[in-house]
């Protein structure tokens, strides 16, 4: 019996279903004080522990949603609730990792991940170990010394996750994490944080321009509009968990989500031109 209660995957699959989302995004509009708007109306949720992506054609404000969650920017109207609280500054919590590398140049890759831990106040005395955990997980043991400059795109990328996991966030905001990496890095690096979320199963907000990586690992994938960005269609993923983002795209299923995901896109993109 407590074998079954503590599946993880059936943990999640309560906390999906409970009644309050982690995020919820209510009618909002936004335009950064020009006349142009980048969001339009856009209503979202995202549940406890979901995975969920967002895809759309550039410019049509994937970033602005994720900037709305973090409090980083402020909506002109509309509601932004994470956890039922009205953002207001970055709420408790709330990991962000971007496209372009931002670790600090000046400090090596231990320093680096011991930034996130120093944000989540972790314990000054098991600071390094949890490091030497977290370079272990994602295989960069013998790279704790090194400068940013000395790694190449992708083993900065792991870096970046790395840090984000040290800072152990409840709802993770991630916008186009891997979008500056060759194909098979980011197919790598997509397989790695699979397979670590499948550890802590908190809720992802995944931007991502690439419709099989976003099918790969979501739950659910919400297509936008071109400018000023709308919910165009959403898709929820019913490919069957733990998934191996290699396998799972052998599945017919994975290719029929791809392809109408492909459709409502190249239809906004024609839109927009
Ligand atoms: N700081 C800013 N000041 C003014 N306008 C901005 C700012 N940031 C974004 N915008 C505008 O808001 C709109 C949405 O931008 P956003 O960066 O959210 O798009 P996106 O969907 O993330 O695009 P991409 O896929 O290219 O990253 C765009 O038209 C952009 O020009
Ligand atoms: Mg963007």
């Amino acid at each position: 019996m407590n074998a079954i209660v503590s599946d993880p995957e059936l943990l999640r699959q309560a906390a999906l279903n409970s009644a309050e989302p982690a995020v919820e995004i209510k009618n909002v509009a936004m335009d950064y004080g020009g006349t142009v708007l980048a969001l339009a109306d856009v209503s979202l949720n995202l549940k406890e522990g979901e995975f969920l992506s967002i895809v759309g054609p550039s410019g049509c404000g994937k970033s602005t949603l994720l900037k709305l969650i973090s409090g980083l920017a402020e909506a002109a109207s509309g509601e932004v609730l994470v956890r039922g609280k009205p953002v207001r500054g970055t709420p408790p919590g709330i990991g962000f990792m971007f496209q372009r590398d931002v670790l600090l140049p000046w400090a090596n890759v231990r320093e680096n991940i011991a930034v996130g831990l120093e944000c989540a106040g972790y314990p000054v005395n098991d600071r390094e170990k949890r490091i030497d955990e977290l370079l272990a997980l994602i295989g960069l043991e013998q790279f704790g010394a090194y400068y940013p400059r000395a790694l190449s795109g992708g083993m900065r990328q792991r870096v970046a996750l790395c840090r984000l996991l040290a800072y152990s966030p409840d709802i993770y905001l991630m916008d186009e994490p891997f979008g500056a990496l060759d194909a098979q890095t980011k197919l790598l690096m997509g397989q790695e944080l699979l397979s670590i979320w499948s550890r802590f199963r908190k809720g992802v907000v995944f931007v991502t321009h690439d419709i099989e990586e976003a099918v790969s690992m979501s739950d659910r994938v919400v297509v936008m509009t071109g400018r000023p960005g709308r919910i165009k269609s959403e898709y929820q993923i019913d490919l069957p968990r733990p998934r191996d983002s290699r396998n799972v795209r052998k599945l017919p299923a994975f290719h029929r989500y791809v392809d109408a995901i492909w459709n409502d896109i190249m239809t906004e993109s024609v839109r927009a031109a």
